[in-house]
């Protein structure tokens, strides 16, 4: 090799890394943001990224026009290792063209997609960008539909994670949308479908990026995102910790991580965790943190629809899906986002071999005009479906109430659970003792002397009959009562029966979610 060849490439490798140059790159910091390179090199263990695609070039190139070259496209591509393991990854470089999408930007992208499905690995996409590039008109559009094929046709077979790190906007935030996890930063990153000025024009609102589609809007409101990140650095280490818990793709196992915790921890304080009263609240991840590995439990979804908790955790270092009402949040009612927000996540654990943990003390559907108009007929029909149609273990801990055809969607044993528990205190009903007792002893109550003691008598006599879990456990609908500070080893055990169950829904092109 001549020395002028080396050197031509090394200025081409030279070029490609300077990105949009030095100007773009301060204003770029100066917004408080990584650049592409930096995000990549965050994200990924140290020297393990692989570039693919550096050379490719924009097309259209004129400067006369004000189309100047850029290596890259805008968009750095490649895989790497994170804790070891591969993944592809790409990188929208907002210092060229803003990180809009142009044709060789979305090859890239396509490109990188190709290969992980091939490969059965993981996709990580860093979003910055001003989306469709204006200069290449339909051209771009077809690029974003390309990456939305890709998107779909990944989905449920490899990891899709999507980090929006700066502008995402228009028809460019269903890609995000499609994908498994979305993770958005405070401040500094937006997603939405038009923007303020759009809004103005068409619906005379006055409203902020931010308000409009900003990070706190779409993990607490839309329910589109589902991690908030401080800045870059926390948005790229939460990446990394969410890859720990996941398979590499649809027919691999999720990894196993060196048990942090003894498989027979025994917390005695569980015993007493419940409250006496049937309607005082309590913080369920005080039962979650409980019952798996140490430091394990990572939420997802945290801000959005907090009556249902869902998020990983590992028990003797397995990953597992945990699915909890919260008593503390509207008593751990299932309305509509919370039924769609564990379905979702059911959904995603049953497609990747995550196994699933569901704490069960739910008083039932949300009652009202708003949630019946809505649609709680519709989107609790999800979540059932969801854990009807799982296929991988399902473990289930009744803590306190299992009340009507809530009890029968929480992972019940007539909908393929496989191991069933309760505690002392769960109560399961059709319904709560004192509805049960004003529809069943209407006419007793109202002819009694004194109907209020009446009243009070029959719910005692109900409570004792009905609100436990014996009836259940006598039709075989629970496999066991069990004491509290028994729980982790009982569901480890469990976890370790059935890692080699087995079990297949009818072939089908596929099923009718109720969307
Ligand atoms: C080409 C673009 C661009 C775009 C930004 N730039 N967006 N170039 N196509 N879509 C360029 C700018 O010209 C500028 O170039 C650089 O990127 C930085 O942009 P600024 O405006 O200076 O940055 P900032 O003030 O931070 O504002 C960022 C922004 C704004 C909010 C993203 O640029 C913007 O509103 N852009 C247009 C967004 C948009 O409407 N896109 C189309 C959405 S519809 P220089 O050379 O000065 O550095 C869509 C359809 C997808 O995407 C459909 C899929 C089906």
């Amino acid at each position: 090799m001549t020395r002028p060849q080396l050197d031509h490439l090394r200025e081409l490798r030279h070029k490609a890394l300077e990105g949009g140059g030095s100007e773009r790159v301060k204003a770029q910091h100066e917004k408080g943001k990584l650049t592409a390179r930096e995000r990549i090199a965050r994200l990924l263990d140290p020297d393990t990224f692989v570039e693919i695609d550096a050379l490719v070039l924009n097309r259209g190139v004129d400067p006369a026009a004000g189309t100047p070259a850029f290596l890259g496209d805008g968009v750095v591509t490649g895989h790497g290792k994170i804790d070891g393991r591969d993944l592809f990854v790409f990188s929208q470089d907002f210092t060229v063209f803003g990180g809009s999408l142009g044709k060789g930007h979305a090859e890239k992208i396509c490109k990188v997609m190709d290969l992980a499905l091939k490969t059965g690995l993981p996709v990580v996409g860093l979003n910055d960008s001003g989306g469709a590039r204006i200069q290449e008109g339909v051209v771009s559009l077809g690029g974003y539909a390309d990456i939305f094929l890709r998107n779909t046709l990944a989905s449920g077979v490899v990891p899709q994670v999507s980090a929006i790190l700066g502008p995402c906007a228009g028809g460019a935030v269903y890609s995000p949308a499609i994908t498994d996890f979305v993770l958005m930063v405070d401040k500094t990153s937006t997603m939405y479908v038009t923007g303020p000025n759009v809004v103005k024009t068409v619906t005379k609102e006055e409203v902020s990026h931010d308000d409009l589609g900003g990070a706190h809007v779409h993990n607490e409101k839309s329910g589109v995102a589902h991690f908030l990140a401080a800045d870059d650095d926390d948005c790229l280490a939460m990446i990394r910790r969410l890859m720990g818990y996941l398979p590499a793709n649809n027919l691999a196992e999720p990894p196993r991580a060196a048990p942090s915790d003894p498989t027979d921890r025994a917390d005695a304080d569980l015993d007493a965790l419940i409250p006496d009263a049937p309607n005082k609240p309590y913080d369920v991840k005080e039962v979650i943190s409980r019952v798996v590995d140490a430091e394990s439990f990572f939420e997802v979804h945290e801000r959005f629809a907090a009556n249902v908790v869902v998020g990983f955790a590992r028990l003797s270092g397995f990953p597992v899906g945990v699915i909890a009402n919260q008593p503390a949040v509207l008593a751990g009612v299932l309305d509509m986002n919370a039924s769609v927000k564990a379905a979702r996540f059911i959904r995603f654990c049953d497609a990747f071999n995550i196994p699933l943990v569901t704490f069960e003390d739910v008083p039932g559907f949300m009652p009202g005009t708003a949630q019946e108009h809505g649609g709680i007929i519709r989107h609790g029909a999800k979540l059932l479906y969801a854990y009807c149609e799982a296929t991988v273990p399902k473990l289930t801990v009744i803590l306190r109430k299992a009340y009507g055809g809530a009890y029968d969607v929480m992972s019940s044993k007539h909908i393929r659970g496989d191991l069933n528990l309760a505690w002392p205190t769960a109560e399961i009903a059709v319904m709560g003792p004192q509805g049960a007792v004003e529809i069943i002893y209407k006419k007793e109550i109202s002819q009694a002397q004194d109907p209020k003691a009446k009243e009070a008598e029959l719910v005692k006599e109900y409570t004792s009959t009905f609100a436990n879990p014996y009836v259940a456990a006598s039709r075989g609908y629970i496999d066991d009562v069990i004491e509290p500070h028994e729980t982790r080893q009982r569901l480890i055990a469990g976890l370790q029966l059935l890692r080699t169950k087995r079990d297949k829904n009818p072939p089908k092109k596929h099923g009718n979610i109720p969307l």
